[in-house]
């Protein structure tokens, strides 16, 4: 089996917080699955960047009166850290403004020209007198076409949720200065992604391991027949055209940002002096995205590496989930429906939303809530009461009644064997399910686990039956282990917790495969426990419940 593994997940544009639904789709299924894979042993790299060009951030930087690197610079370094306190642990995250993914754009650019996958056409763009500039995407707004909403961008509506053609916005307006654009021929390149139509069917019906339901309507959206991609945009912030002739154009952000899923990986094996082409070519590579970008990540990725002849090879996987509502709305900022990241460590531990968020997300379409009294229940009731609770009463037990030395077993009993078959069972379904991306069932899995400990521990009655002392604490100190490992790509900050607890050292190097062995023997000493979780109080939820739609 092939354990050269490279997880990439959507780059972030650098132009806003990180906010709970970019966790739920996209950062923490992957993260939790290459903590997975990590504990497997296998040769698993998790890379990001973030994707720093575009009109938007442009846009955003003048708004500030920033130069647009010193904007997106900020931003860089700032999801970094907010990942980083949720546990979301990159072996390498970059941006797509570096040196490398520019080399990479222009040379995957040259390439797709020479052979004529990219062609020029003129069109006709607007264009504001006044500012003396193109104007593309954002920088136009206007009036929607569909239901009337002002000050709607050019590309689409906001209130209404259509998307339409730059041109079709009533009473266009600069975004810079107010006056109304006038039309310019300007010449523009295209990629031609409709003649990759016929490859990408092929690729998309070969390929057994994407996700059916979005392979569907993917393979529906080729049948309606393919449009080629505008990939020029006029403006100052991108990545520059390689051509003398298109001096002043750079490349449209979707033709370059998931390059740098390619460049960025090079950079770093070559930082750690691997050949990165050759690694690349010989891993199983995934791209982990939310539902709303699966026509970038299905077809225009896709055909750009077919159209280079797959010298850099296509995704085996790309796990795509659906989109988390709150309080069954969907996020908005401007609305002040919204959890950023960062609002949420300020309040509550990262493992608590960790352990919620894993719990919910499947890896389907299908959207999900995040709900604050659902959050309290289920941190209260399964990751307090249940997994908490067994591994407290273990180690307290052992603390204080054996002066913290784990006891000598004697012959197993039913129960014990119960346990330690069970020990077996968990690790190989747990894995099963999360090798196949289902991230919560694993979880659930392995909470039935920790379910069935604390019925064991009930029935043992240790605290009133002497006899069953030994066996009970040997074997559910052993239980514990297996469930820190288990629980690690969950819950890692609570499980390094623990291992300290339990007077072992990093347990990443014993690994998943060795979670049910009785690792821990007669005479190990622990260190003093305390309990890992604590009960959130409603108090809490109330507050956060508070700031929901108040603006700013
Ligand atoms: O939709 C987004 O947020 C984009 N910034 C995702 C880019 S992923 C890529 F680079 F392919
Ligand atoms: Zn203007």
């Amino acid at each position: 089996m092939n354990k050269k593994i490279i997880v990439t997940a959507a780059l972030p544009y650098a132009n806003g917080e990180i906010h709970l639904g970019h966790v739920a789709s996209t950062y923490l299924p992957a993260d939790i699955f290459v903590k997975f894979l990590k504990l497997k042993h296998y040769e698993a790299f998790y890379i990001c960047a973030t994707d720093d060009y575009g009109t938007p951030i442009l846009i955003r930087a003048e708004q500030e009166r920033k130069k647009p690197e010193d904007y997106v610079a900020y931003w860089n370094e700032r999801d970094y850290k907010d990942f980083k306190d949720l546990g979301i642990d990159f072996d390498f995250f970059y941006k797509t403004s570096s040196k490398e993914n520019e080399e990479m754009a222009q040379y995957f650019f040259k390439e797709l020209y020479k052979k004529n996958y990219i062609y020029k056409k003129k069109i006709l763009q607007p264009y504001c007198e006044y500012d003396r500039k193109f104007l593309p995407d954002r920088y136009v707004i206007g009036t929607c076409p569909y239901c009337k909403a002002e000050n709607q961008y050019s590309d689409g509506c906001e209130k209404c949720g259509k998307a339409f053609e730059p041109g079709e916005v009533l009473d266009p307006r600069c975004a810079l200065c107010g006056k109304e654009p006038t039309n310019r021929e300007t010449e523009h390149y295209f990629f031609a992604l409709s003649r990759f139509s016929y490859k990408l069917e092929e690729w998309l019906k070969e390929n057994q391991n994407l996700q059916e339901e979005v392979k569907n309507y993917v393979l529906n959206w080729i049948k309606n027949g393919l449009k080629d991609w505008d990939i020029t945009r006029d403006i100052s912030w991108g990545i520059p055209i390689p051509l003398d002739e298109a001096e002043g154009k750079v490349l449209y952000g979707w033709f370059e940002n998931h390059l740098c899923y390619i460049s960025s990986t090079l950079k770093y094996l070559k930082e750690k002096k691997m050949d990165g082409k050759t690694f690349w070519n010989s891993s199983i590579i995934y791209h982990f995205i939310g539902k709303d970008i699966v026509y970038h990540h299905y077809l225009f990725l896709p055909a750009m590496r077919l159209g280079m002849d797959e010298e850099y090879k296509l995704p085996d996987y790309i796990p795509t989930r659906g989109h988390l509502l709150l309080h069954n709305q969907k996020f908005s900022k401007s609305r002040g429906w919204y959890v950023s990241l960062r609002e949420y460590l300020d309040s509550f531990p990262a493992d608590y939303l960790r352990f919620y968020l894993a719990s919910i997300t499947p890896y389907s379409q299908t959207d999900v809530n995040f709900d604050w009294d659902e959050f309290l229940i289920k941190v209260n009731n399964e990751l307090v009461a249940n997994v908490g609770n067994f591994i407290y009463r273990t180690l307290s037990f052992i603390y204080n009644r054996l002066k913290g030395k784990v006891p000598e077993p004697k012959n197993l009993d039913k129960l014990d064997e119960e346990l330690v078959e069970e020990m077996r069972r968990v690790k190989e379904e747990a894995e099963n399910r999360i090798i196949n991306n289902e991230i919560e069932k694993g979880l659930k899995r392995i909470l039935e686990f920790s379910d069935k400990c604390n019925r064991y521990f009930q029935q043992k009655e240790p605290w009133a039956r002497e006899e069953n002392v030994a066996n009970c604490l040997f074997y559910s100190i052993n239980a514990v282990k297996c469930l820190s490992l288990l629980l690690y790509p969950y819950l890692p900050f609570s499980c390094r917790v623990l291992w300290t607890q339990l007077n072992l050292k990093d347990l990443i190097h014993e690994g998943w495969d060795r979670a049910d062995e009785l690792s821990i023997k007669a005479g190990h000493e622990i260190s003093k426990p305390f309990p890992l979780f604590k009960k959130i109080d409603k108090v809490d939820i109330e507050r956060q419940k508070r700031k929901l739609g108040r603006i700013g």
